[in-house]
């Protein structure tokens, strides 16, 4: 079992938006999934109850029961855990960084959230880990994503080659129970996705 982890200190980041919607991006392409929610605001696991449909497995979750949650994933066959968590909870980003194969940090191209992102990429160096920026919420016209790629590259980390934009389709898709994928499979929130899974598989080598 693969697990990914998505951390930020600053909320409204889209940790969320991306972790309920690579899962659903796994499960369409027939993997086992699993979502940890360690926020306890306990978004995903709403999100989960909203779903007409089992998958992917929605298990709401405290940092110190992450290593058993992930062992009672990978036992009952999950190919892929990934864990979403709280934005002021160094504890379980920390829980969350140590158990992962592939760190993503979402980003807004904005200022203040780039400026927010050390807090971030901190605690990821306390572990001795490496992360990946995902730039989200990205708006459809303008230079702020070019700007944002220089500011991160300044911090010494990566960022993804794919960007999500800001889209409805993540918004409204939500408020269903559903992901863009579902919600509309033919718009641009929904191929998106599609090319971020496809960037995070190659990352993880499954
Ligand atoms: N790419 C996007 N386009 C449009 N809205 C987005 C996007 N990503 C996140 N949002 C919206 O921003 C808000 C915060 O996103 P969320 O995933 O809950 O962030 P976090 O989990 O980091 O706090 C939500 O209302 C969500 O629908
Ligand atoms: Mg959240």
């Amino acid at each position: 079992m693969k697990t990914v982890a998505i951390v930020s200190r600053k909320g409204g980041a889209g940790k969320t938006t991306l972790a309920v919607h690579l899962a659903v991006a796994a499960s369409i392409k027939g993997k086992e999934v699993a979502i940890i929610d360690l926020d306890p605001q306990a978004s995903a696991a709403g999100w989960g109850d909203s779903r007409t449909t089992e998958t992917p497995a929605v298990v709401s979750a405290q940092a110190a029961r992450l290593p058993k949650v992930l062992e009672t994933a990978a036992n009952a066959g999950a190919d892929l855990a990934i864990i979403d968590t709280a934005p002021h909870s160094e504890t379980a980003a920390l829980a969350a960084i140590r158990a992962a194969d592939l760190i993503l940090i979402p980003c807004r191209p904005a200022i203040l959230d780039l400026r927010a992102i050390s807090d971030t990429i901190d605690l990821v160096n306390l572990a001795k880990k490496t992360a990946t920026v995902v730039l989200n919420a990205v708006p459809p016209r303008g230079s702020l994503a070019d700007e944002a790629v220089e500011a991160i590259a300044s911090y010494g980390v990566t960022v993804a080659p794919i960007k999500v934009g800001q889209r409805a389709a993540f918004v409204h898709s939500l408020t269903t129970g559903l992901t863009a994928q579902e919600y509309e499979p033919e718009g641009k929130a929904a191929e998106e996705i599609q090319q971020l899974y496809k960037w995070m598989c190659k990352q993880l080598k499954m």
